[in-house]
């Protein structure tokens, strides 16, 4: 067992029994700890905030800083996704993208299937949407592009995709581009599917991305959209979860990939996304018609999947 499986197994550990423990406690017990994380948690988030408003980062700063953070985590981004989620993160990949059914459904007769995976980083959601198209459903004609803001990212996919089978490496391709500004070689109504994965809480403006989104789908054409969110209905899984992810994560971050700062900013940016129902209204508002409450949440809500559809006029 390498060092890197230890710690993992550790924190694991770790975390079944805290959730144990919760679980057997009396209710005022669970009270109590829920009021004693929240209250800590309210602390450290003043204190984010407040370094937040001080520094007042502009958009553009913004931007450089999160470039920053995706080149500093391009190498260890994907050993350490399945450190800080207990490798959940391949489950919820796995139901988002089942749950697309791409390639199902023929868009028109004889036509290709346009798949555009925005913030791809390394590939995991733009892989698993090739082997549903191409290796289930069969579609004979797909073309999906990993887009990306970071090239660091892009290039750690652009060598995992190089062990794909040889009909999926010909359906890809790569396109370093800020999803806020997409450029003109992906036309407006192009695309069938967009996909965007625990991505879009990083962009500086997200109704431009939403907005942009709707401009490049087809009518008919689907957003779909992965992200960490907010938990609902359990207090002490959301106690914890942030306790996890304000003290461990930045910890792990520093201990395995050396570098604190950066995991420090994912888990604040986790926090800062709007809730299911705020986000869900965006996509509204961009122009989508959604079905339902317009969201599904994944494990109480830790993340959630979102839908829109660009409506036929
Ligand atoms: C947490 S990673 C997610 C990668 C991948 N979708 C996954 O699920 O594993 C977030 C990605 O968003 C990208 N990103 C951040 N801001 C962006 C922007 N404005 N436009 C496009 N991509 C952006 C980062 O470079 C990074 O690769």
């Amino acid at each position: 067992m390498d060092p890197g499986d230890g710690i993992a197994l550790t924190f694991c550990v770790i975390f079944i029994l805290i959730l144990i423990v919760t679980w057997l406690s009396r209710k005022s017990l669970m009270n109590f700890i829920v009021a004693v994380l929240s209250r800590q948690q309210e602390r450290e988030l003043e204190q984010h905030n407040e370094d937040i408003e001080i520094g007042t980062v502009t958009e553009e700063e913004k931007t450089k800083r999160v470039a920053g953070v995706f080149s500093s985590v391009a190498e260890s981004y994907d050993k350490m996704n399945d450190l800080m989620s207990f490798g959940w993160h391949r489950v919820w990949k796995d139901q988002f993208v089942s749950g697309l059914s791409a390639g199902l459904v023929p868009t028109t007769p004889s036509s290709d299937l346009r798949l555009l995976d925005i913030a791809g980083g390394t590939g995991d959601i733009a892989f698993r949407l090739l082997r549903h198209a191409i290796d289930i459903h069969n579609h004979p004609s797909v073309h999906l592009t990993i887009s990306d803001i970071n090239p660091s990212m892009l290039a750690v996919g652009r060598s995992r995709s190089e062990s794909l089978p040889i009909s999926h490496q010909a359906a890809l391709s790569f396109l370093v581009a800020d999803a806020t500004q997409l450029p003109a070689s992906i036309p407006d109504n192009s695309v069938d599917l967009y996909t965007v994965a625990f991505g879009i809480r990083n962009f500086t403006d997200i109704p431009a991305a939403l907005r942009e989104a709707h401009r490049v789908l087809r009518p008919g054409g689907v957003f779909a959209c992965l992200e960490f969110s907010a938990v609902q209905g359990n207090p002490i899984l959301d106690a914890l979860y942030k306790r996890w992810s304000f003290s461990a994560i930045p910890l792990i971050g520093q201990v395995v990939a050396g570098d604190r700062d950066s995991y420090q900013y994912l888990v604040e940016s986790i926090e800062r996304f709007p809730k299911q129902e705020e986000f869900r209204d965006m996509i509204v508002d961009a122009g989508f018609a959604v079905s339902g409450d317009g969201y599904e949440n994944l494990t109480n809500g830790i993340a959630a999947i979102h839908k829109g559809i660009k409506p036929v006029v």
